[in-house]
């Protein structure tokens, strides 16, 4: 593995490697001996907001060894219209890696055929990679086992974790529910290239129905923030409520990417329920993206 794209780009191994190895770090945190980013320094460059992504990876860096210089992209020439292009040539000079938050998913793979250094997809409104693989590190710890699992997305289908969601159904073989408004359905060519087991309904308890996990993210992605009034009106249904949680198979857990907005996507009664898996799920973040960090050393 030469970068972290995308869930579409890796091959089933390769999550499940990611995974199994998050585990061992979150159980050796403080105890490593192995500094696989010794001497290096990587590059966090963000053109969106952030508080875990962010925080997770410099925190990693420097538990893995390395140096992380955050680089926000209103202050650097990216900002004022240099390419991509140009941008990855200079800093593939200078840094060891980079862990990269934007819109467009083209400008990531630019980035990463250009600079010649690890490239890490940090969200952009394709792919959350790193999101899903910390997902699946708590669902392990949640259940024992991603065996059977059925998990129930409610909300924004069509925003990056619903695809990502869709592309880790497609590599392990779940069974994935979307539940979304017909206006927000993920694209029908991205649901055929994946061929994954997916349901998709506009009715969020059809959706939980029997599931063991069920998932939310905003109904407003970065970048959507003119289409929220609109927004609201199309998705005021589905949210992970009382009832919907009812629909779902019993001891089901929820989980929220965060950030979380209480009213909207999930009522704050389940929110604060199932407090304790959102934030070891915001936690896992830490290790998973420590694990793929290892992983790009190796
Ligand atoms: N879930 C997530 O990526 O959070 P941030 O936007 O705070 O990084
Ligand atoms: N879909 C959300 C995820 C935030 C972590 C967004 O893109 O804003």
């Amino acid at each position: 593995m030469k970068h972290l794209l995308s869930i579409e780009s890796l091959k089933p191994t390769e999550i499940l490697e990611i995974v199994r190895l998050a585990h061992v770090l979150k159980a050796d945190r403080g105890r490593e001996n192995s500094k696989p980013l010794a001497g290096e320094c990587w590059g966090l460059l963000f053109s969106k907001s952030s508080t875990r992504t962010r925080v997770s990876f410099e925190v990693g860096i420097r538990e893995l060894g390395g140096e992380a210089l955050f680089l926000s992209s209103s202050e650097i020439q990216l900002g004022r219209g240099e390419p991509i292009e140009d941008t990855a040539r200079v800093l593939g000079r200078m840094l060891q890696g980079a862990v990269i938050r934007t819109f467009k998913q083209s400008d990531i793979e630019t980035f990463a055929r250009l600079s010649g250094i690890p490239t890490i997809n940090a969200l952009t409104d394709e792919e959350h990679p790193c999101q899903i693989l910390a997902d699946l590190l708590t669902i392990e710890e949640l259940r024992g086992s991603l065996d059977g699992l059925q998990l129930a997305f409610i909300g924004d289908a069509d925003c990056n974790m619903g695809r990502s969601w869709i592309w880790a159904a497609a590599r392990l073989g779940f069974e994935l529910r979307l539940a979304c408004p017909d206006l927000y359905r993920p694209p029908a060519e991205l649901l055929a290239r994946a061929n994954a087991t997916v349901t998709i309904t506009e009715d969020p308890e059809e959706a939980a129905r029997g599931a063991d996990i069920l998932y939310t993210d905003v109904w407003v992605s970065m970048g959507k923030e003119e289409e929220a009034e609109h927004r609201a009106a199309q998705f005021a249904r589905y949210q992970i409520n009382d009832r919907v949680l009812a629909a779902a198979a019993p001891g089901a857990h929820v989980l929220h990417c965060l950030p979380a907005y209480r009213g909207k996507e999930i009522t704050a009664e389940v929110f604060e329920a199932h407090a304790n898996a959102i934030f070891q799920q915001a936690e896992n973040r830490l290790h998973a993206q420590k694990a793929v960090m290892t992983l790009l050393k190796s």
